[in-house]
């Protein structure tokens, strides 16, 4: 897949540009969490496995909980020593967290705290999704084939600001049996700048555009954020083309037009929102990685797009494909082994071209395979083209 190279040319902080030999194992925090979370987990570890036997690439892999899963364990859906641990690793993969048998859990201590957590404290603001439009799976759109084939779009998502974290937050007794619940949507302009130079600088290596979103026309916050966009653009990045829009307007063109899109930065709350839309055009939430950065040093946190999906869990019926690219997405931007990633991502897409799918993107004339079935088939793929190269 050399959309994935094309998507982020650029190597994020290194092993090797840390001056560390490749020899040396490289450190991974496995985070599985809940639902569906530990059956992809398990096809990573496979795939792990294979690439010790068969490259010289050496893993020391330690396994931890998050979400509902570290709360059953430690009563924290992220505990002090499952983050130590995770300072000290060189990349963090994770399934995905969150289930029914914790909705009546405190607010601060339900599964999707400990992820908020484990972003805030490693500082991890820039969450790269992309939305991709796999060849093979046009059809598995609900919208026309014409309108999303070839689709490429780049949604980078702040991680760490705004209303997800913002103060004053709670919910107050107002006296009379009734309440208020609040919140506080707020970003400055370094939080702004910061994530704004990141989605320029990938634009670059892309479609050189970015549109950014806001509700600029009801939020202060919104204004500060397409005024600081705008400042930066003309200071560093006027080669780049840039869009402002309302971001209830991107909801909107979303389903209209997607491919006038390139990259669109926006907020946390929105990010959020218009991810979800943009990776289900798609027709493959199964398929789609995502990659959480912070500042030079600092792990990163690879995790697949979609949920922990508790419906299906157990039974085999999970892609784990998100998760195999999430971990190949680890392998070129924390560890510099771009073309470990390379070889990883053209499996993915040959298992795709030869008709296996698991259940959600299962196909009339294609034959549906389990979620290890769907591990074994990648990593066939990535043993044959070592036996052609050989
Ligand atoms: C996501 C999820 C999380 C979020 C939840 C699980 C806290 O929806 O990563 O998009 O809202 O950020
Ligand atoms: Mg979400």
């Amino acid at each position: 897949m050399d959309f994935y190279s094309a998507l982020y040319t650029k190597n994020h902080t290194t092993q090797k540009a840390r001056g560390m030999s490749t020899q040396k194992p490289y450190k991974l925090l496995l985070l599985p969490g809940d639902g569906i979370g530990h059956e992809v987990m398990a096809e990573v570890k496979k795939l792990i496995n294979w690439l010790e036997s068969n490259s010289d690439l050496t893993f020391e892999c330690q396994d931890d909980h998050i979400g509902g899963a570290a709360y059953d364990a430690y009563g924290h859906p992220f505990a002090d020593q499952t983050l130590e641990k995770a300072r000290k690793s060189d990349a963090i993969i994770m399934g995905a967290v969150g289930g029914p048998k914790w909705d009546d859990t405190p607010y601060d201590l339900r599964p999707e705290a400990g992820l908020l957590r484990l972003r805030k404290e490693l500082g991890l603001f820039a969450n790269l999704r992309p939305a991709i439009v796999f060849d093979a799976l046009v059809d598995a759109s609900s919208l026309k084939p014409d309108i999303v084939r070839g689709l490429d779009i780049l949604i980078v998502r702040e991680l760490t600001g705004g209303v997800y974290f913002g103060e004053p937050r709670g919910i107050e007794d107002l006296g009379d049996g009734k309440r208020r619940g609040f919140n506080t949507q707020t970003y400055t302009t370094d939080e702004i700048t910061r994530i704004g130079a990141v989605a320029f600088d990938l634009a670059r290596k892309r479609g050189n555009k970015v549109t950014s979103c806001e509700k600029a026309n009801v939020m202060e916050s919104g204004k500060l954020w397409r005024e600081e966009i705008t400042a930066l653009h003309a200071k560093e990045f006027s080669d780049v083309t840039l869009e402002h829009m309302y971001a209830d307007n991107c909801a909107m063109q979303l389903l209209r037009h997607p491919s006038q899109f390139d990259v669109i930065v926006t907020d946390n709350l929105f990010g959020d929102i218009l991810s979800d839309e943009a990776a289900m055009l798609t027709g493959s939430l199964g398929m789609l990685p995502s990659a959480s950065l912070g500042a030079p040093g600092v792990p990163g946190l690879y995790e697949p797009v979609h949920g922990s999906a508790p419906d299906i869990a157990g039974q085999g019926k999970a892609n784990p494909l998100a998760t195999l690219l999430s971990f190949s997405m680890a392998l070129r931007y924390s560890l510099d082994e771009g073309e470990w990633a390379d070889k990883i991502e053209q499996a993915a897409q040959s298992v795709l071209n030869s008709g296996t799918r698991t259940a959600d993107i299962m196909a009339g004339g294609c034959t549906q395979i389990t979620t290890s079935e769907m591990g074994d088939a990648l990593i066939k793929e990535l043993s044959n083209s070592l036996a052609k190269a050989a």
